[in-house]
């Protein structure tokens, strides 16, 4: 698809079955996007099979440098999940649904839940770089919605309570028994790949968001259209444009996302155990 085009109607399915006979028998119901400094996680999945996405055929594939491209199914704290280490974004084909044939494939195998994972901007003072920020609910401020095109009536999709609150309680849980500290917020999807300007940023602020980013919005309205159950953390990289002077870059994303990716891998390997899926 050509760059600002709509999203139209779903691309190729993944051969989910091909898929399946790959996994050696896992059954896993929790499914984790790992973003900008969550690869750590990835490596510390146990009895790990890896597939290239370029191994499945129809899987989006992202080429964003920091971001690596493949499935690991495993066992992370004793409980069974498939990874995806990577992800295809918005501004890199200009289709918010770029995502879908992976989450289809992952509700065809039999996940539940899905948790995501990205960088952002804060827009808190109080929210600082190598922070970590829970998703309590979003702010789709690119305007463009993944389920454009869907024909079902299952695309006036609810949106009310997008963030499982039990998921969520389970993250704030296990942020208090690890003892590091995990805010709640708003997050704000811009479509990228520019950051922000000064003003979009003080608009952001006003408009009630916390952090500000450029991807897992799509992918939240596309697992709650799936019937997935959500929940989503940032890790804060910067502030956001305007707010200290400094110019942002995505070297800086890629250098701070690890520090806050260690305390996001923590939370969540506390909290899995305790995920009803
Ligand atoms: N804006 C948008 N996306 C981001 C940012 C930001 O400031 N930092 C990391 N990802």
């Amino acid at each position: 698809m050509t760059a600002g085009a709509p999203s139209g109607p779903a691309p190729e399915p993944v051969d989910v079955e091909a898929l399946r006979a790959r996994l050696g028998g896992r059954s896993p119901r929790i499914a984790l996007v790992l973003g900008s400094g969550l690869g750590a996680l990835a490596a510390s999945i146990e009895d790990a099979i890896r597939i290239p996405y370029a191994e499945i055929p129809n899987f989006p594939q992202s080429a964003v440098t920091g971001h690596s491209g493949e499935l690991v199914a495993g066992r992370l704290s004793g409980v069974e999940v498939i990874a995806l280490s990577g992800r295809v974004h918005y501004y890199e084909t200009g289709d918010s649904a770029a995502m879908r044939p992976a989450l289809e494939a992952l509700k065809g195998l039999g996940i539940r839940v899905l948790v995501l994972t990205n960088a952002a901007g804060s827009l808190k003072p109080e929210l600082r770089p190598g922070d970590v920020m829970l998703i309590e609910d979003h702010i789709a401020f690119s305007g463009r919605n993944p389920l454009i095109g869907e024909p079902s009536d299952a695309r006036f999709t609810g949106m009310t309570a997008a963030y499982d609150e039990d998921l969520r309680a389970a993250m704030l849980a296990a942020a208090e028994t690890e003892d590091v500290k995990l805010r709640s917020g708003v997050y704000m999807w811009f479509s990228g790949p520019s950051f922000e300007t000064p003003a979009e940023v003080r608009v952001a602020r006003l408009l009630g968001a916390d952090a500000v980013g450029m991807s897992t919005v799509p992918e939240t309205i596309l697992a709650r259209f799936l019937g997935l159950k959500v929940v989503a953390a940032s890790v804060v990289t910067n502030y956001g444009a305007g707010m200290t002077g400094a110019e942002l870059s995505h070297e800086e994303t890629k250098a701070v996302a690890p520090t806050g990716g260690a305390t996001l891998a923590r939370i969540l390997k506390s909290a899995l155990p305790a995920f009803r899926a």
